[in-house]
């Protein structure tokens, strides 16, 4: 008789044991089979009672029936604890959620290159003393044209595909000069700007062209400015721009009404030494124009040109910037393309 008292009291240890680790329906199934199956500690006592004599049976056959009742209804209640807790943290889990929470390999914004390559060029000409102008982008045809040393019927009016409006001598500007009649307009030299702006001209789009792109002109208006004030100022802001120790420049004539000497500047190739794609085998990449302001242009924003001179030149934003970080087209920078932004 003792026997089957000490196999109840280790049945009812196990029984505690199992019961207090059990943390899933799975688990507790398991133990429940373990216990109460067929083949379970409790049905095997069960069965061993028949060997027992009555006197015995009387007394432990109410024990048994007890511990079967009793491990019957704890697992049952457990199996409803488990299933009771599990509901719980789901909602729990709902209710803080967080939709700030950080978020590992998450995308993180950045400035489009088109703007960090702005601000490069806005810090180069601000450190040498330049500031930064705007100006509109519904031009007259006095300001775009007839001030720029370029009269009606002037065959270099071709050499803009112009964006006309309804409005009559009312077109959308071509390029950024105009805003150097503006400031001639409206400031006292010295007179020194950049003006970095959207330009328009009716053009098909390819992988170099854009009907609306940017430009950047830049200007300095005084007493006895000279080509090689010019000519120093586009090498110092290459070598800032292209990072280099080292640049040379070199320049070519070329045409432009509203400037005389009207000059092509070019740099030697940032990719290569002996001759590239970029460079087109030539070593010399042409990078913008310039020249000296016509006096006719000084005279039409209102200042005297015996007393005033200039220089002028006038970048394409988008092509420098695609020379800058080697693209090759441009239509890349207005796509949106995660693939291609993600790169800067
Ligand atoms: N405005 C000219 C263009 O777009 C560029 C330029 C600016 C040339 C200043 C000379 C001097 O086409």
């Amino acid at each position: 008789m003792s026997d089957v008292h000490k196999k109840i009291d280790t049945i009812k240890e196990e029984l505690d044991g199992a019961l207090e680790k059990a943390s899933s329906v799975k688990q507790l199934d398991a133990h429940r089979t373990y216990f109460l199956g067929k083949k379970g500690t409790i049905s095997s006592l069960v069965k061993e009672l028949k060997n027992l004599s009555l006197e015995e049976k009387k007394t432990v056959g109410p024990l048994l029936q007890a511990l079967k009742k009793e491990s019957e209804e704890r697992f049952d209640q457990a199996k409803k604890d488990v299933i009771a807790k599990f509901a719980q943290a789901a909602v729990l889990k709902k209710q803080n959620f967080d939709i700030t929470a950080y978020t590992p390999n998450a995308l993180a914004g950045h400035l489009h290159p088109y703007s960090q390559f702005l601000e490069e060029v806005e810090d180069i000409f601000l450190s040498m003393g330049y500031e930064i102008l705007d100006g509109p982008e519904l031009e007259t045809d006095f300001y775009n044209f007839t001030a720029l040393n370029i009269p009606e019927d002037h065959p270099a009016r071709d050499m803009y595909d112009t964006l006309w409006t309804d409005k009559p001598n009312s077109l959308l500007r071509t390029h950024t000069s105009p805003v150097q009649i503006h400031a001639m307009q409206t400031k006292k030299p010295p007179i020194a700007a950049i003006v970095p702006g959207r330009t328009y001209r009716h053009e098909a789009v390819d992988a170099s062209h854009d009907f609306a792109f940017m430009q950047c002109e830049g200007f300095l208006i005084d007493k006895n400015v000279t080509l090689s004030h010019l000519f120093a100022t586009a090498q110092e802001a290459l070598k800032a721009l292209f990072d280099k120790k080292d640049l040379d420049i070199r320049i070519r004539p070329g045409f432009f009404p509203f400037v005389e000497p009207g000059i092509e500047i070019d740099m030697r190739c940032v990719f290569c030494k002996n001759g590239c794609a970029v460079c087109k085998k030539s070593t010399w990449i042409e990078v913008f124009p310039g020249g000296l302001i016509h006096p006719n242009v000084i005279k039409a924003g209102g200042l005297d040109p015996n007393e005033y001179s200039g220089f002028a030149f006038g970048f394409g934003f988008s092509r420098l910037a695609m020379l800058k970080y080697a693209i090759d087209d441009i239509r890349l920078f207005y796509g949106g393309k995660i693939k291609f932004l993600e790169q800067f």
